[in-house]
């Protein structure tokens, strides 16, 4: 009995029995992580999705009367993708278009539906929208957070220099930007507005011509024409996967 006893004991101090229990002990770790890393995966989903619908909410507050913020994200993947950006930076693109007007929501409606010209003042308001948007987006983590202020910052800028809130020029604006710029763009002359009808297809071609080189990177859109990326639609065969 007390021989078996020694055994034992002996065996548990032998080199395979540590490395056994070590094994056992990071497996355990690992199940642990692996758990703790589906919470933070969930969370983070939930931040987004939250984030999303306040986006549409935005959407709507600001007059469009049906949301083409889905759309938009596919056109922009498809524009991105056209001149390769990482799939490291798609993914800051999609979130630049979904949440680049997220701080219109400090913006009085009086202001942000006034159908007229807007006052100085009025329109110093509202050009701080971008960075209003950055201000609630600035507790992301988890990404190149850098990237994203950029592409948000960037929604109203112009290669020109003559865009705000910083008067950046096309050298300065990086393609998240730019792309994020074409899609407001377009999306604003084509949006079924209350006090404004959309701008029928070819008038809203010649429109994107005119100011591609000046308000827009001349590139982009040759590119966003010569490919039909303004064709899209939300039931396009190519839907990327671009929810969530
Ligand atoms: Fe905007």
């Amino acid at each position: 009995m007390g021989h078996k006893i020694q055994g034992v004991s002996e065996m548990e101090h032998t080199p395979n029995a540590d490395k056994e229990h070590r094994l056992i002990a990071l497996e355990k770790e690992n199940e642990v992580l692996k758990k703790e890393v589906h919470a933070l995966r969930k969370e983070v989903q939930e931040y987004y999705n939250f984030a999303k619908s306040l986006a549409k909410t935005i959407e709507s507050k600001d007059g469009y009367l049906r949301s083409r913020l889905d759309l938009m994200v596919l056109q922009a993947l498809e524009l991105g993708r056209a001149i390769e950006l990482p799939e490291s930076d798609l993914l800051i693109l999609k979130k630049a278009v979904l949440f680049r007007d997220l701080g219109k929501i400090k913006v009085p409606d009086s202001i942000l539906n006034k159908p007229g010209k807007l006052t100085e003042e009025e329109s110093k308001i509202m050009k701080q929208h971008p960075q209003f948007s950055v201000e609630i987006l600035a507790e992301l983590k988890g990404e190149p957070i850098d990237k994203l202020i950029e592409g948000i910052e960037g929604h109203h800028e112009r290669v020109d220099g003559k865009g705000y809130p910083h008067g950046k020029t096309g050298r300065e604006l990086s393609p998240i930007a730019k792309i994020t710029a074409i899609m407001d763009f377009w999306n604003a002359i084509v949006s079924d507005r209350p006090y404004r009808k959309p701008i029928p297809l070819p008038e809203a071609l010649n429109l994107v011509k005119v100011v591609a080189g000046s308000h827009l990177d001349a590139d982009l859109v040759r590119i966003f024409i010569e490919k039909k990326i303004y064709a899209f639609s939300e039931t396009s065969p190519d839907s990327i996967s671009s929810s969530g």
